[in-house]
């Protein structure tokens, strides 16, 4: 399991040789973030200065981390790509595939039985291809992560959104899809598109109910679902300092829901302790020595409206309490003003569960400090007026939690300690009476909120806030309860008032485990056999996506024209669907079922332009692929966004779709269409997103002269013979119309030409 100083040795070794260069040629002082892309460039030794938001740069990431619902394919790509092992340290974890419903333990087992062919192979090529593996029930990617392998200065890629938690150690982790994984994995380059900054001031100091939690609900409030795209957020100032280094992962997890490519905190004393804690005094040791590197020039921070592109002031002192939601995570409530805002807007006021884990907020100092919540309403003889349940982060934080008493304490109010992973936060939560599809609110400490992401109910209105808040409303039972200002009443009826939060940043006597739940590589993993049964309906063997045939494209249907949100989760749903993450061809008949077609209002419903009739999005796709007949898929804005997922990008390509032209992406997964040989393009005049009817057929005109910075011409051809010439616009660059000519970036590595 061992964290790999060298290797982190060998980071610092070079940092400042590399650093003072980068500074020399930008000709200013440099952020934090910059010091760390400027020493990870794959050339080594900067020669050049980017411009940020423009030059596409090629990185040199020391990491890759997979969860098991994306390693399965990314995981079967790589076996494609040829390699015989892994050309940087590279963990795969085993948290997504794990249901919540009785309790961790029965969960556990049903989800290794369960999940047992699939866990099989993940575990059978991580042995073969020098792969740590942490199995189930060890805990959450990100959780475990912070705790062994993150260390200040570091540049690392993930394949999960929240990689980005990785940042509360003060590294640069980003996620990526699996395409980009086994780009990295198989010793190749990371292409990213030097981000623009984004600083945040953070003045004062947390204090009463205000957690860490705040500061990212507040940020996703000011700058919303869209306000981080293209950016790295650097927060900085005596309060970032002045919080734990859990804390600032919270900060840097939900930094994906405001689409930032990552987020970071220069290297400090709460990270010194945190990497004590958890055993990593050598980690320590190497980086005070180029401490100076770990954190911007003093410069910056004393004046840092000159070095960002933007900065937002936050003042810890004055920061609420927030409570995020229903259905997206930026509308930010302060809880002073929530039973105003549950009022007018008809959101139910009874709490039915209050959900405590998932990345976000799992640490130690989450569970501790939401325990003394529960432990008050414990001693002044309160029932908890809805269900509360728990996963704690890691197999560490539950042992030590449990040898502290915390597991107790919760128990003690009837709470459900699920496993140490995922559960209820990707919708793998069995939930009694979901089913009925009934309007109810519950509040959980996790990241992300959209509709049906936790039980599978559009009804349920999901808020997102911190633990200790968790902790109390639920015990309240009550949305609009304010611990600040409101009594609660306990079984004899008298009133009672909630002392703030109180715990431990770390634990006093240090962490335990008894079973960490990892499993090292072969050191010769060439006899080790990885089997995939022909007959799975889990897993299939990946073959090549076919590549251009050097024409325009012609004759081309509208599959759908979505409007409005279209997430990952709208494209690919996850729920049920995770089961078939590696099996592609089983897998796609989710494609798009989430998506709402514009021209009806309705989800899962297109018209096929072959028989008129309307079916579901996937058997359309299917009677065209089968008709060999081409098609397009258009969108609208942030396309895509939510998560890494490359199945979104995979399943269009899989089932025969040509292009996705939209108003705008997300990042990763306009990156992750260009990757599976897709044509991502955009809207040059965003109002020709009108002009699309539903029987359109599509002709490109210019496909031929496919060239970096040349935008493409269609043809829209309505059903009355009338047509719209429309101009897309696009962001590839040679490399990567490499991809697109060869069928994907994937076909280009097996030929060794990539
Ligand atoms: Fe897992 Fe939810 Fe985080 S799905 S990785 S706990 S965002």
């Amino acid at each position: 399991m061992a964290f790999d100083i060298e290797m982190i040795e060998k980071v610092y070794a070079t940092m400042a040789e590399r650093v003072d260069k980068a500074r020399e040629l930008v000709g200013r002082p440099l952020t934090l973030s910059e010091k760390i892309l400027y020493s990870h460039l794959w050339e080594g030794m900067p020669t050049q200065a980017f411009t940020r938001g423009k030059d596409y740069v090629d990185f040199a990431p020391d990491r890759v981390a997979c969860q098991d619902a994306t390693a399965q394919m990314a995981l079967l790509q790589f076996m494609h790509a040829g390699k015989s092992k892994v050309a940087v340290p590279t963990t795969v974890h085993c948290d997504h595939l794990i249901q919540a419903k009785s309790g961790a333990e029965a969960d556990l087992a049903f989800a290794n039985k369960q999940s047992k062919e699939v866990f099989d192979f993940l575990s059978s090529v991580s042995n073969k291809y020098g792969i740590g593996f942490w199995k189930p029930g060890s805990g959450i990617i990100h959780q475990i992560v912070l705790e062994n392998y993150a260390f200040p200065g570091g540049l690392m890629i993930g394949t999960d959104s929240h990689t980005v938690n990785a940042g509360g150690l003060g590294m640069l982790a980003i996620g990526v899809g699996g395409a980009d994984a086994v780009d990295v994995m198989s010793g190749m380059s990371w292409e990213l598109k030097f981000p623009k900054l984004i600083g945040v001031k953070l003045t004062g100091k947390l204090n009463g109910w205000t957690a860490p939690k705040d500061v990212i609900l507040k940020v996703a409030d000011i700058l919303t679902v869209k306000g981080g795209t293209g950016a790295i957020v650097e927060y900085f100032g005596e309060g970032a300092e002045s919080m734990s280094c859990t804390g600032k992962g919270t900060i840097c997890n939900m930094g994906a829901e405001i689409g930032a490519t990552t987020s970071t905190f220069g290297y400090d004393d709460s990270m010194r302790r945190y990497l004590v804690a958890t055993g990593r005094q050598d980690v320590v040791n190497a980086a005070d020595k180029v401490a100076s590197y770990l954190t911007a020039d003093a410069e910056v921070y004393a004046n840092p409206d000159k070095y960002f592109d933007q900065l937002i002031e936050i003042n810890l002192s004055e920061l609420e309490p927030h409570i995020n939601g229903p259905f997206t995570p930026d509308r930010g409530t302060p809880v002073s003003k929530m039973k105003a805002e549950a009022e007018a807007n008809g959101w139910p006021i009874k709490v039915e569960w209050g959900l405590i884990g998932s990345c976000t907020n799992s640490s130690y100092e989450d569970m501790s400090r939401a325990a003394s919540i529960v432990r008050q309403a414990v001693a002044h003889g309160i029932t908890p007026k809805a269900e509360f349940g728990i996963n704690p982060g890691s197999e560490q934080i539950r042992y030590t939690i449990e040898r502290d008493g915390i597991i107790a304490d919760f128990e003690k109010m009837g709470t459900k300690v699920f496993t140490n992973a995922c559960g209820p936060c990707i919708g793998q939560w069995d939930r009694e009476g979901a089913d009925k599809q009934e309007k109810n609110t519950i509040v959980h400490s996790f990241n992300r909120n959209f509709s049906k992401r936790a039980d599978g109910n559009p009804n349920t209105h999901a808020f997102v806030t911190s633990p200790e808040m968790v902790a109390a409303i639920a015990i309240a039972g009550r949305l609009d309860f304010n611990p600040i200002t409101d009594t609660l009443l306990n079984d004899n009826g008298e009133a009672v008032k909630l002392n703030p939060p109180i715990g431990d940043e770390l634990p006093t006597k240090g962490f335990d485990v008894k079973d960490l739940g990892f499993q090292a590589p072969a050191a010769d993993g060439s006899s080790v056999e990885v089997v995939v049964s022909p007959t799975s309906d889990r897993l299939q063997l990946l073959a090549p996506f076919d590549a251009w045939d050097g024409k325009n494209i012609t004759g081309a249907k509208l599959l759908i024209k979505a409007f409005g949100k279209c997430t990952t989760d709208h494209i690919s749903m996850a729920g049920p669907w995770l089961r078939f993450r590696g099996h592609l061809d089983n897998i796609s008949n989710n494609m798009l079922i989430g998506a709402e077609n514009a021209f009806n209002g309705k989800a899962n419903s297109v018209k096929n332009q072959l028989t008129g009739a309307y079916d579901e999005v996937p058997k359309v796709q299917r009677a065209y692929k089968a008709a060999r007949i081409p098609s397009i898929v258009v969108g609208d804005h942030n396309y895509g966004e939510g998560s890494s997922r490359e199945h979104a990008a995979m399943e269009p390509r899989h089932l025969g779709v040509k292009a996705v032209l939209v108003k705008s992406f997300a990042r990763i997964h306009e990156t992750n269409l260009k990757k599976q040989g897709m044509l991502a393009l955009t809207f040059a005049n965003e109002a020709d997103y009108d002009k699309i009817q539903e029987d359109d057929t599509i002709n490109f005109l210019d496909l031929t002269d496919f060239a970096p910075g040349k935008p493409l011409t269609l043809e829209f051809v309505h059903a009355d013979g009338s047509k719209d010439i429309i101009m897309a616009n696009h962001t590839y660059n040679e490399g990567q119309i490499g991809w697109f000519v060869a069928g994907s970036a994937l076909n280009l590595i097996a030929a060794g030409k990539a």
